[in-house]
């Protein structure tokens, strides 16, 4: 059918003849002759079709954008002045001898190179929105990826086993997908939203171990780093430590970036427990190319004259915290306000700030509504912790501990962006230390901050009935550039310790038999010390393709309302459908 990619003929192939299929990517008539562009997934190169080839100039005047055609001619040098260096191929093109149209096109829904298109109209179309060079690179970066990331673990002993996707609920902290047996009426499998414990029960089968590149399913909100597919590289080891574990998975990472984009990342990686990504950066995926940090005021606050400060530092749940903006002197009142509205939307109710005019002149080189309501002592230390200069503005958040991380945390990231001191390409790290479990207001209960089958640090189930709250786990998480793109931990491998967690998180004995019996089980029966973790391959690709959302690394995702534009997925099905599944709809929509 064809000798070469269309984006393979290049200088190297100069008077040979090559045949060639594709799609016609544009047609222009120019006195006489005719030029195609013809396109395929390795490129473009153009065609020039002369009115002394009678039959293929006849062809070629029928052609249409997006006519699949095949084209046989030979490879010459494009006239002095007429190349186009931006083009792979762009030194040569080929004088068509023939030209045959394999398939017409309807004239397209939306232009290929229209960079304005609607994303409902590409996701509808989306098997043309892939046919554009940038979504065919997209895809290409994510197979190297894939492939690479397959070739290390190989490399590395890891074994590829399949794991079901008609099962059990796993607590991740998502809904779940749930599917209906007929067989079994009345009962429904979920699901995974992990393979978490199927992986577990790997180890203790002795695999040592184990990969997969898996299909998750949650049903949550969604966000552009979030699909409810979406595909995990999943890894379990037995016999490893934390440190063990992490320095593999760096390397891996490292590797990857080495192949497929020539990026040395760092190594190692920095280490930042938890509570100091909160305190610093309010997050605990903290963005590191953004040199702004959060300073800790609750201590200073409790005593002084704004209530709104006060409260929140004498609140044992609150925070006051600020952040110092170098430079943000110049801000307008209306930018100011603009971040303002910004932080509301994570709860903050307010956004006070100072600014530095001069900081040798005590109270008077500072201007803001608040400076009145703080003593001396308290804008002294201000300043002196902010490390505040002339010409800075401080942004202060106080609210519950959450609102005030939130809020500043946003912000630190969105002024970073907006004062463009966003430095270094890639900043990966490891956050650790995770507490075990964080406290539910709403439900008034213990959440597994990772998962339940998080081990530990402290292997003693009565200090951490005692303490939950202080209460440290084996967990890690790899972020890079502010993204979470994989989390993991140690696992719990006694059963007595499992018992533990699962009282703690409230669940019962009888529940707790119910939902994980055979994990129970299993733990009884010569468990390995084990543990691994899963990134987030969509979100990883992501972040390689410099892509804004995880929709624009997969071939064919969901809508922000969990739906397919393309098949009109999730659809109704017949009542013959419902009947065999025992299923009655409450009501009809
Ligand atoms: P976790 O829930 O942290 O851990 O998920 C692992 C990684 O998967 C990615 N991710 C998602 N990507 C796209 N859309 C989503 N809805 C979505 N949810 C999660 C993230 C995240 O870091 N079983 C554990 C792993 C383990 O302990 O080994 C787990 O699933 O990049
Ligand atoms: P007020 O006394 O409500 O006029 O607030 C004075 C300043 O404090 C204004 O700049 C508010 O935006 C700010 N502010 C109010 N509530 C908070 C809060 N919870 N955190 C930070 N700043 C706040």
């Amino acid at each position: 059918m064809r000798s070469h990619y269309c984006g393979q003929v290049t200088d190297s192939l100069l008077d040979q003849d090559v045949t060639l299929c594709g799609w016609a990517h544009r047609r222009r008539d120019h006195g006489g002759v005719i030029f195609i562009d013809l396109r395929d997934r390795e490129g473009l190169v153009q065609v020039v079709i002369d009115p002394d080839v009678p039959d293929a100039f006849a062809h070629a005047e029928r052609v249409r954008n997006e006519y699949v055609l095949r084209v046989t001619g030979r490879v010459r040098r494009r006239p002095a002045g007429t190349e186009n260096a931006n083009l792979a191929t762009g030194a040569v093109e080929v004088l068509a001898r023939e030209v045959e149209i394999l398939n017409r096109a309807e004239p397209l829904p939306f232009q290929l190179d229209d960079d304005d298109t609607s994303e409902e109209v590409r996701l509808r179309y989306r098997y043309l929105d892939l046919r554009r060079p940038l979504m065919q690179d997209r895809l290409r970066l994510r197979t190297r990826v894939i492939s690479t990331l397959r070739r290390f673990l190989e490399q590395h002993g890891f074994m590829d086993i399949e794991t079901p996707m008609l099962t059990k609920a796993t607590p991740e902290g998502a809904r779940d997908y749930l599917v209906p047996s007929r067989t079994h009426p009345g009962n429904f499998f979920a699901l995974p939203q992990s393979p978490q414990l199927f992986k577990q029960l790997l180890m203790m089968a002795g695999f040592d171990r184990y990969y997969q590149v898996v299909r998750c399913f949650r049903d949550e909100d969604l966000r552009a780093d979030r699909q409810p597919e979406f595909t995990q590289l999943d890894i379990e080891t037995s016999f490893l430590d934390e440190q063990q574990i992490t320095d593999l998975m760096e390397a891996m990472i490292r590797a990857l970036f080495r192949e497929a984009l020539q990026v040395e990342l760092p190594d190692p990686f920095p280490r930042m427990p938890y509570e100091t990504a909160m305190q610093r950066y309010g997050s605990d995926k903290p963005d590191l190319r953004i040199p702004l940090e959060l300073t800790e005021l609750s201590d200073l606050m409790a005593s002084v004259d704004f209530k709104v400060f006060a409260a929140a530092a004498q609140d044992p749940r609150g925070r006051v915290a600020a952040l110092r903006v170098p430079g943000g002197g110049s801000l307008s009142r209306r930018e100011i306000d603009i971040y303002t509205e910004f932080v509301g939307r994570y709860g903050a109710k307010g956004l006070a700030y100072i600014k530095v005019n001069d900081v040798t002149a005590g109270r008077d080189g500072l201007q803001a509504p608040i400076v009145k309501f703080l003593p001396d002592e308290v804008l002294a230390k201000i300043l002196s912790r902010t490390g505040a200069e002339n010409g800075d503005l401080i942004f202060f958040g106080a609210d519950s501990a959450k609102v005030v991380n939130d809020a500043l945390g946003a912000l630190r990231i969105k002024v970073g962006h907006d004062l463009g001191l966003v430095s270094g390409e890639w900043a990966p790290l490891w956050v650790v230390n995770f507490p075990m479990f964080e406290w539910d207001e709403q439900e008034q209960r213990w959440n597994a901050l990772h998962h339940p089958f998080t081990a530990p640090r402290n292997d003693d189930p009565a200090e951490m009935r005692a303490n939950p709250e202080r209460c440290l786990s084996r967990a890690y998480d790899m972020v890079l550039n502010g993204t979470e793109i994989g989390g993991g931990s140690v696992r719990i491998h006694r059963q007595e310790m499992q018992s533990a967690v699962f009282e703690l998180l409230g669940i019962s004995a009888e529940d707790a038999r119910a939902k994980f019996g055979f994990l129970l089980d299993a733990l009884k029966f010569g468990c390995p010390p084990h543990g691994g973790l899963a990134f987030g391959l969509d979100r990883l690709v992501m972040l390689m393709a410099g892509a804004k959302s995880i929709r624009e690394v997969m071939a064919f995702p969901k809508t922000q309302t969990a739906a397919c534009p393309l098949t009109q997925a999730p659809a109704p099905v017949t009542d013959a459908q419902l009947r065999d599944l025992n299923i009655r709809l409450r009501r009809t929509p």
